[in-house]
């Protein structure tokens, strides 16, 4: 007898690095995407805060509002980041308790289980899958281990149970070939927030049969560079040096450059707020020969602003990659009339020497697969949009048609059918 409180059929969770998504399926039914925030919106941002005036925890767009309102608190975003490094267990203090940081991606994922109860009537599907990218870390097999442990025990203390895991880019060519009418050999591609990655897998109506698809799956590759890397080059390159970054001191040399490199990380901005960074930081002043970017970096780091000036670099960089035009980053909360922008130009620039790397693990992966080339590339994740990223795609794989998938729930949805 199946038990009361779960409910037969299996739940995908896409837990990204910028945007998570809950998938569920029936047996012998369709997945469908469950809202997660509000009843029409489907995936939400991998984000909360912890507000410290009402002592409650905001989940997703309402916590980015709440930190971007100027509540009293403080935000987290790219926890996924965290996994596989030893941040992982750094304790912090949340309403008044000292939780780690796969504690708060717990909470992150119970807040998943109960939005998913919400709209099944109160039940959890039988089974549950996470998915995983190719490779948390880098060349790295042991930390890579513990990053899918740890993100298994955070399910555990989300209520979750045992959850199994499906590899992130195996789950979005899942959602594609429910669309397929005939077979093809075809590289999914999957450039997110924190990771790309990569499978040249059979996929048609005969193959979608087989119980097991190990046979199908052709060669994988993944490598750690997505969005938030992106975010990170344009926020160093076009934005910190109005605070000082290759600014020249009184005695000629350049301000330490460590803390704008950690101001442009979005896992990392939280760590610049105790009280020993802001120390650091302070000591910057003799460094600097122009007061006025000092006084514009402190403004930053007193107010806690680094997470809403990523966003706006973020934001820019959208507006920019989807309207193919000049996008200004506002800035006007820092000092008015202070501007800065992402162009076109700027993205194809600045980011060609990492989409470089992306494009080559892509190669490799065709390469192993032993395919002269695939029958179609499969778009999926937020920065497969960037027009730059299909350009080079296009350069090395020409001739190839490419297919734009669902770039935000694909995965969930292929999970659901794992
Ligand atoms: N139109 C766009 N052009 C360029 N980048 C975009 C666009 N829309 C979203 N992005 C970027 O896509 C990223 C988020 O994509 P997605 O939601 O697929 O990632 P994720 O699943 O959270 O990350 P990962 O799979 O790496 O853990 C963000 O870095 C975001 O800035
Ligand atoms: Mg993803």
């Amino acid at each position: 007898m199946a038990d009361v409180l779960t409910v037969p059929g299996t739940l995908g969770i896409d837990f990204g690095t910028s945007n998570s998504a809950a998938a569920y399926r029936a047996p012998g039914q369709a997945a469908r995407l469950l809202p997660l925030e509000g009843a029409a919106a489907t995936g939400m941002p991998t984000a909360l805060f912890f507000n410290t005036e009402e002592q409650r925890t905001h989940f997703g767009r309402d916590a980015m509002a709440q930190y971007l309102e100027g509540e009293e608190g403080r935000l987290m975003r790219s926890l996924k980041s965290l996994l596989g490094s030893s941040l992982l267990q750094e304790k912090t203090a949340v309403h008044g308790k000292l939780v780690s940081y796969q504690d708060i991606i717990g909470i992150f994922l119970k807040r998943v289980a109960d939005q998913t109860r919400r709209a099944l009537d109160g039940r959890l599907p039988e089974r549950v899958v996470l998915g995983r990218p190719v490779h948390f870390v880098d060349a790295h097999p042991e930390r890579d281990r513990q990053a899918q442990e740890s993100l298994a025990a955070a399910a555990r203390t989300a209520g979750l149970g045992e959850v199994s895991f499906q590899l992130e880019p195996i789950a979005a060519a899942l959602d594609y070939e429910q669309r397929l009418e005939r077979e093809a050999v075809v590289l999914v591609v999957d450039i997110g927030g924190g990771t790309s990655d990569f499978t040249v897998v059979r996929l048609g109506p005969a193959q979608a049969r087989h119980a097991d698809r190990t046979q199908d799956i052709l060669a994988t590759t993944g490598v750690h560079i997505g969005g938030t890397d992106f975010d990170h080059r344009l926020n160093v390159e076009q934005l910190m040096p109005l605070l000082g970054y290759r600014h020249l001191g009184p005695s000629g040399r350049e301000v330490p450059s460590s803390v704008f490199f950690d101001l442009s990380t979005w896992h990392l901005i939280q760590w610049l707020y105790s009280p020993k960074a802001l120390a650091a930081a302070r000591a910057l002043r003799s460094d600097y020969r122009d007061l006025h970017l000092y006084q514009r970096l402190m403004r930053v780091l007193d107010a806690r602003e680094g997470h809403r000036l990523a966003n706006a670099v973020e934001q820019a960089k959208i507006a920019a990659s989807s309207r193919h035009a000049a996008a200004a980053v506002e800035l006007g909360w820092l000092e008015p009339d202070l501007a800065a922008e992402i162009t076109p130009e700027v993205l194809g620039d600045l980011l060609q020497a990492l989409l470089q790397q992306v494009v080559a693990c892509a190669a490799e992966c065709v390469q192993q697969a032993g395919v002269a080339a695939p029958d179609a590339i499969y778009l999926t994740g937020g920065s497969s949009a960037l027009r730059t990223l299909r350009d080079a795609l296009r350069q090395q794989f020409p001739g190839v048609p490419q297919v734009e998938g669902d770039l935000f729930g694909g995965v969930a949805t292929g999970l659901a059918y794992a």
